[in-house]
């Protein structure tokens, strides 16, 4: 059995992880397609990044000295077992999820926004063109997770993959008889040989369509490397060339017709594509191998979501009057830091973004608390007084700053200034999914004239869109209120119910609490309110009892909140409320129990699938999500019932959709009637676990658009260049003049028009061009919203764009590690002996006319690894270790992220040991061989 063959069995036997649904693998690969319908994309990309993931979590657990355990193979668990001890408390698997499905969906993408594109499927012999989207691909993830812009990179690594899993199918790599992956095509500073000239010809006719192999015998012979013509609108092709084949290909009914595509499994097929699919799969694992080893261990699994969850973000207004505020957010940072060290519940990232009027920012971004605390302690209240700040400026930069679904705090006792930004904070909180909360130390019923009139209200809209609360306090209570942010600073934070009320009415909310939740608590915002609790038992409390049967009640300013006793009965609540004024209702606990979703359209052509839209679903159809639910065990350990779009401002009214369970584990649902106004998505099941029902709602509030805006960002933007995003708006509303708006969070200079006029049903193009200063640091990620409004204000929407600069890289050259000695003749044959000896080894490490190394470190080794300056021309490491670690690797990485290696193995030459073992242990001998392989 040869390593890649193996490697195949590994994968279908061991390695295989929930997530993919076992009818992709094995038989079920009948109807599915390398190209099409985006199911083997998924799979083989899916299989490579959870291999690539557990190798990381085991060596990070060796590394400090855990063992990775999983107590099964779901994302969850492998995130709970990837974190180690101090995972001890919930753990959601909730980012892993997202980031797998993000890879995913955009390595699906390139079948829709590059559909006529061939160096992004390697048609048509774009084969230097194909490879340079890779290797500036890659260049444009590793200086993205170097920067912590981690969503960027997954964006560029999915599209990156399919573009390199695309070359196993369309060309003749594996009926050239390679069985492994073709490295130079990660490689730039490798050459692209052999490649077949525009006047050679490759394939004979093939008559019926699918033929075993076209290929013409000399083209084999030579091992010439060609790849199929593509063509969606024109049959034109160069005389005697291969095509791609199928229905879609119109070049494949020209002579020499039929196609080399290995799209697909057929009988005539088969081994060529078996052999594509496990190419594919192994030069996945290669590409992510060299990420990982340029990024390290820790930012590869950040990247891929598997971090503690927590992250603290504060938009402080620093303005005169603020000095109490900012003592407390001072405060509550390093209680949170202090109360939560070593433990899962500590923030993996914070974030600080200071306004005043008219400045603010800049946004600090850290991952270490000393520093968070020395940022925070170092804010100062002056300036400004009493009128409007730059709020919404902060609170931007805060948005775009964070990983989706974070939760945001913004300290302020002042109006918004920039109130204009409004819709474009909207447009923020629903693609990012994050939370919004204000602490608002104003008193109370203070109004504010300010230039487009902002009141307080529009802060408890922004707090209510995103699934946040408006607390309004004194400054003296303030500290009493904060309690909230210690709530929310928690790895598995769900949300059961929100709703709010505006006017006010009596109205029982029922609501099932399952067995799983933990600190349960319930938040009731308004004035002027009377509630009781009523658990499934009847047993009751009301707002007046502050320690009850139920639970403790804490209130201060316009915030109830009630902490429920641990030993809650799990079942339906009631919740009854009363008050004339508006109030708002929240429930929150701890819990492995949630779910993601995406508000997604399908797309058509020749890989058909379906996109994530980046603004609102479109009115006037129904509504489709996807949606993946997560368990304690995985997506197995539960069952979703019922799904649909509920509102949160009164009367209820909840619309069900119909599910789908889909290829990759995903939930499609579809929603007909969908609600007027604002939505958000509710989860109804069952956690087969505990045997108990579950509800879970999302955040963040949706409603539909009548107004659609389509923009693709296909590349990286150069500093100092004209970046051009064409971008269309439709409108099923009536014709007329639409304003467009756009913004950036970095200020970078834009030109667009300013407005556009539509004709019901058509798409107008434009074009907008952002050009970044010359100036911007390379790996600079830039948010952009645009947003198309009609005359009467009516209709809107909105998309969120992510560009990144980055400079072009020149420097394609690897650093070179070379051993120059080995001395290892005091290590014993016999290995039980080798406990108190040691080898040696010394390596000079350069980097040719490179940019420079940017640090060396030991990937496989347990000995100790001393090097000189790393500015010297020549770096020399020296390595020694016990006789008992017999390997070695050493990585050296450019200022680029180009790496270089060495490897250095004493073991003897011999018997393997390992065929002594018995045979299921061998066999794991070999995967770790593999494994490890260099
Ligand atoms: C959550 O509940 C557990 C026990 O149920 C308790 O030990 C822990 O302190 C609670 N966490 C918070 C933040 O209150
Ligand atoms: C806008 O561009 C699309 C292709 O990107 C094209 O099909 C369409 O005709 C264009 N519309 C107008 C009004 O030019
Ligand atoms: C390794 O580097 C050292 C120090 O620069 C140099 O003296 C030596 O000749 C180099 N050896 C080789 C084999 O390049
Ligand atoms: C480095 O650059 C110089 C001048 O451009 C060239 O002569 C030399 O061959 C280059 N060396 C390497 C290792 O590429
Ligand atoms: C191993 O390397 C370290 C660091 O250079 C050095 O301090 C130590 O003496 C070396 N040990 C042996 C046995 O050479
Ligand atoms: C690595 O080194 C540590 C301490 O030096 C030792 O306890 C451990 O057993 C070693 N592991 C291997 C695989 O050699």
């Amino acid at each position: 059995m040869t390593h890649s063959s193996m490697q195949g069995f590994v994968m279908n036997s061991l390695l295989v992880i929930a997530l993919l649904p076992l009818a992709l693998l094995g038989p079920g690969m009948a109807f599915v397609s390398i190209g099409g319908g985006g199911s083997t994309h998924v799979s083989i990309t899916g299989m490579a990044l959870l291999q690539k993931v557990q190798e990381t979590c085991r060596a990070v657990a060796e590394k400090n000295g855990y063992e990775f355990n999983p107590t099964g193979s779901s994302p969850e668990e492998l995130v709970q077992a990837c974190l180690g001890p101090t995972a001890k408390g919930e753990v959601s698997g909730a980012k892993f999820h997202s980031a797998l499905q993000e890879i995913y969906t955009q390595n699906g993408l390139v079948d829709r926004d590059f559909v006529n594109s061939a160096p992004h499927h390697f048609n048509s012999e774009a084969f230097l063109e194909g490879r340079s989207l890779i290797t500036q691909g890659m260049v444009t993830i590793k200086i993205n997770i170097h920067n912590e812009n981690f969503q960027a990179a997954r964006t560029t690594l999915g599209r990156v993959l399919h573009t390199l899993q695309d070359f196993y199918s369309h060309s003749n790599w594996v009926e050239l008889g390679y069985t492994k992956p073709y490295s130079n095509l990660i490689n730039p500073g490798l050459p692209l040989d052999n490649l077949a000239d525009v006047n050679t010809h490759t394939c004979s006719d093939c008559a019926s369509g699918t033929c075993p192999n076209q290929l013409l015998p000399n083209i084999l012979k030579d091992k010439k490397l060609t790849s199929g013509y593509m063509g969606v609108f024109s049959s034109v092709k160069p005389k005697g060339k291969c095509s791609h084949g199928g229905a879609t290909d119109l070049t494949s009914k020209i002579n020499p017709r039929g196609g080399i595509s290995k799209d697909e499994r057929r009988q005539d097929n088969l081994a060529f594509y078996n052999a594509a699919v496990k190419a594919a799969t192994d030069a996945s694992l290669e590409l992510l191998q060299d990420l990982r080893l340029a990024v390290g261990d820790e930012d590869f699994l950040r990247m891929m979501g598997i971090a503690r969850s927590s992250v603290l973000c504060f938009v402080i207004d620093t303005t005169g009057s603020m000095s109490d505020d900012i003592e407390e957010a001072r405060s509550v940072v390093y209680q949170i830091i202090d109360q939560y060290k070593g433990t899962q519940d500590e923030p993996s990232e914070y974030i600080l973004v200071p306004f005043n009027d008219p400045e603010f920012g800049p946004m600090i971004r850290t991952t270490h608390a000393d520093k968070m605390k020395e940022e925070i302690s170092k804010l100062k209240a002056s300036g400004g007084g009493d009128d409007p700040e730059m709020c919404l400026s902060g609170l931007q930069l805060a948005l775009t700053g964070a990983p989706s679904s974070s939760d945001i705090y913004v300290f302020t006792d002042a109006l918004a200034k920039d109130i204009e930004l409004k819709d474009t904070i909207e447009a923020l909180i629903s693609s990012t999914k994050s939370k919004v909360s204000f602490f608002i130390t104003a008193p109370f019923g203070r109004r504010r004239r300010s230039l487009r009139a902002a009141s307080f209200d529009d802060y408890k809209d922004i707090a209510l869109l995103s699934g946040g609360q408006a607390i309004q306090v004194s400054k003296s209570e303030l500290s009493q209120a904060t309690d909230i942010i210690l709530d929310t600073s928690t790895s598995a934070l769900v949300t059961v119910l929100q709703r709010a009320r505006n006017p006010g009415t009596q109205e029982t909310f029922p609501v099932t609490l399952d067995e799983t939740l933990k600190n349960i608590t319930i938040y009731i915002t308004g004035t002027s309110i009377t509630f009781t609790l009523t658990n499934p038992a009847g047993v009751t409390q009301s707002q007046s009892e502050a320690s009850g049967k139920l639970g403790t009640i804490q209130t201060v300013g316009n915030l109830h909140r009630i902490r429920l006793n641990s030993d809650k009965q799990a079942g339906t609540w009631q919740i009854n409320i009363n008050s004339n004024q508006p109030y708002t209702l929240k429930i929150t606990g701890q819990s492995t129990i949630t779910f993601i979703y995406d508000f997604v359209e399908s797309f058509a052509g020749p890989h058909p699938g379906y996109a994530v839209l980046s603004g609102r679903p479109q009115a006037g159809q129904s509504a489709t999500l996807m949606l993946t639910v997560m368990g304690r065990r995985g997506p197995s350990s539960m069952t979703a019932e019922q799904v649909g779009l509920a509102k949160v401002s009164g009367p209820e009214s909840v619309s069900n959709g119909v599910l789908t369970q889909m290829d990759n584990g995903e939930i499609l649902v579809t929603v007909d009637a969908v609600p007027e106004g604002e939505f958000v998505v509710i989860v109804k099941g069952t956690d087969k676990v505990s045997n108990s029902q579950f509800q879970r709602q999302s955040n963040t509030q949706m409603s539909l658009s009548k107004v659609k805006i389509q923009a693709v960002v296909d590349s990286s933007v150069e500093p100092g260049q004209a970046f051009k995003l064409p971008f269309s708006v439709m409108t099923q509303s009536s014709d007329g003049k639409y304003s467009i708006s756009a913004r950036n969070d970095r200020n970078f200079p834009m030109s667009f028009p300013n407005e556009l006029t539509l004709v019901t049903g058509q798409y107008a193009n434009a074009t907008l061009t952002i050009t970044p200063p010359a100036s911007t640091e390379s790996g600079t990620d830039v948010t952009l919203t645009i947003d198309a409004k009609s005359s009467n204000g009516v209709d809107s929407n909105y998309a969120v764009l992510r560009l990144s600069v980055v400079t072009k890289i020149t420097d394609f050259i690897q650093p070179l590690c070379k051993v120059v000695s080995v001395q290892a003749n005091k290590c014993p044959h016999d290995l039980s002996q080798c406990g108190p000896f040691r080898w040696e080894l010394s390596a000079n490490i350069t980097d040719g006319n490179g940019t420079g190394i940017e640090s060396i470190s030991l990937h496989q080794g347990n000995g100790t690894l001393t090097y000189t300056s790393l500015s010297a021309p020549i770096i020399v490491a020296n390595y020694n270790a016990s006789c008992c670690s017999q390997i070695v690797e050493i990585i050296a990485v450019d200022k680029v992220g180009n790496v270089g290696k060495c490897y250095q193995s004493i073991a003897q030459s011999g018997v393997p040991p390992a065929l002594t073992l018995s045979l299921p242990l061998w066999i794991c001998l070999l995967i770790s061989a593999f494994l490890v392989r260099p």
